[in-house]
């Protein structure tokens, strides 16, 4: 086997996803730590807030005390070299959030064992589930009361609609946790609270054939229950099926505190047992493998302004196969250009650096003077194939933009039209009424200040934002089939069309939606474009 193709089949690429306060930031710290990229807990925390201070925009995000950009952390473990990506944790999440999914193999999603599912957990898993990738689930803050731990597992299954299968099983939990039951070795791990910010210690391992023991260290009140539960779960739960978590439709438990660092080394080694090398990308030549020779990648997120002082954008890329070296040429394929890509750099937190080489599963930013769009292919000079495009994902929100200044107009296209095309925001225009107006929509209502902030700092232009209360977007699907203007909606639906001309409905709730769909036989309705 060459070098390229070892150092790609050692690489794992994956999200976390998580509603905010789940222990995200957290749980992530301890898996840096182990892979010694930190040396201290509480360090990804203090880089993304060192972070703030370099560009202005992001000063709204400073201000709300809460992080915007997603980034990618990457480290080494016992042979491994990991790539984290890390999704914003705040409710005001954009659709980066959503693409930053679309660049990872697999998705860890952690829930508060006292919270169980939450919206943002929903939402992000709804995309996951779209692209059929595994998903390993942590359950945190055992340390805490919990819920019932059978109640937590069948909230799962019935909230999110996936069958899950307990790695290890929590004794108890807040002051009564005793550790965690591990099914494969049966035997139960001893919680013990290592100091914060330090390893794991090496765990006690009990084997629950030594009852005797095992009362002695957890007490017969936990034992009883556990032995009872052991039979239970082992008679109630999903057999493990490793083709079930690759596809997407089992997710394999774990139980911890990532606070006091117990049961998080476990479960990145399970996580890692299970979990794919860098997987297969569908491009309009068929099924791209990661280990082929040739580089190829595509862009899943344009970040704008990091440096205010440069005006540079960031295009953030998926390597998809083969090895990418900085001295080479790529052809970019929607812009039908052969060049280099300028600075290539790997973003740890705050820290830029600049990189000669990375393979298949790595994520790279390149500087992008504004050539690169959400979903560009990047390849060798001699293809020219595309991958399969990143979807638009529904907005949630939506507003009239009107300028202040309406002498200002051509400004205020561009303007709008630059971040739109960043992928920031969406715009719409009114179908058939000519009326000049736009309409903004954004997955998070935070993006409406920053389109805001940027228009007035970059551009030079005040407007005004009219908040409308659509909430739900469709797509037509077959729109070739239908149409549009003959289509027999609800009286609060709005016809709009995106900037790329396919029309679309807007309802402002999910009844009307179900009542256009039955008053148009035929109709096909999609929550996301992939045009
Ligand atoms: P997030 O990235 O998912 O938003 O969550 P984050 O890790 O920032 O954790 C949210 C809060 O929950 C933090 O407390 C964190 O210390 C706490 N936490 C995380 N994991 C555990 C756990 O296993 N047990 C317990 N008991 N708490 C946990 P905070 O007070 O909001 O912040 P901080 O001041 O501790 O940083």
């Amino acid at each position: 086997m060459s070098n390229y193709t070892e150092e790609i089949n050692r690489r794992r690429t994956f999200a976390i996803i998580s509603h905010p306060d789940a222990g995200k930031t957290t749980l992530t710290e301890k898996f840096l730590l182990y892979g010694g990229a930190i040396n201290l807990a509480g360090s990804v925390k203090g880089k993304a807030t060192a972070r703030h201070a370099v560009s202005d925009w992001m000063q709204i995000e400073k201000e709300r005390g809460i992080s915007v950009t997603s980034s990618v952390l990457q480290f080494e473990y016992d042979g491994y070299c990991i790539n984290i990506l890390d999704t914003p944790g705040h409710q005001d999440f954009s659709e980066d959030t959503y693409r930053t999914l679309m660049a990872a193999d697999s998705a860890v999603m952690v829930i508060d064992a006292s919270k169980g599912v939450e919206a943002q957990t929903r939402k992000l898993f709804k995309v996951c589930v779209m692209r059929k990738i595994p998903i390993f689930t942590f359950i945190n803050k055992l340390d805490r009361d919990a819920n019932d731990t059978f109640e937590l597992l069948d909230e799962i299954e019935k909230e999110l609609g996936i069958a899950t299968c307990p790695v290890n099983w929590p004794i108890g939990s807040g002051k009564e946790f005793k550790g965690v039951y591990d099914r494969e070795k049966k035997c139960v791990i001893a919680y013990s609270d290592t100091e914060k910010g330090t390893k794991e210690g090496t765990a006690t391992e009990i084997p629950v054939e030594n009852e005797d023991h095992l009362r002695e260290i957890i007490g017969d009140k936990a034992a009883d229950k556990l032995l009872e539960e052991i039979e239970l779960l082992d008679g109630a739960s999903a057999e493990f099926d490793l083709d079930a978590v690759r596809s997407g439709d089992l997710t394999p438990v774990c139980f911890g505190s990532a606070l006091t660092n117990f049961g998080v080394e476990i479960f990145l080694k399970h996580f890692l047992n299970m979990t794919s090398t860098p997987l297969p990308r569908k491009a309009d030549i068929g099924i791209v493998e990661p280990t082929e020779k040739d580089f190829s990648a595509f862009v899943f997120k344009i970040q704008a302004n990091m440096n205010k002082a440069h005006r540079d954008r960031i295009a953030f890329m998926r390597i998809c196969s083969g090895k990418f070296d900085a001295s080479m040429e790529v052809r970019h394929v929607q812009g039908n250009k052969v060049m280099r890509l300028s600075q290539p750099q790997q973003i740890m937190a705050d820290e830029r650096k600049i990189l000669s080489e990375a393979y298949a599963g790595d994520i790279i930013g390149v500087f992008d003077p504004g050539i690169f769009s959400i979903g560009d292919t990047i390849c060798m000079p001699k293809e020219k194939f595309q991958y399969e495009g990143i979807p638009t994902f529904a907005p949630e929100h939506f507003a009239r933009v009107r300028q202040v200044d309406t002498m200002k107009r051509k400004q205020f296209v561009k303007g709008i039209e630059q971040i739109a095309q960043e992928g920031a925001i969406q715009i719409f225009q009114e179908l058939n009424t000519g009326l000049e107006e736009i309409i903004v929509g954004v997955v998070g209502v935070l993006q409406f200040d920053v389109l805001k902030y940027r228009l007035e700092n970059e551009y030079n232009v005040e407007i005004r934002l009219e908040n409308l209360p659509y909430e739900h977007i469709r797509w037509i699907a077959n729109k070739e089939e239908v149409d549009v203007n003959r289509l027999i909606g609800t009286s609060d639906m709005k016809k709009v069309k995106d900037m790329k001309g396919n029309p679309l409905l807007l309802f402002v709730n999910s009844w009307s939606v179900g009542m256009t769909l039955d008053r148009n036989k035929g109709l096909v309705l999609e929550e996301f474009s992939r045009n």
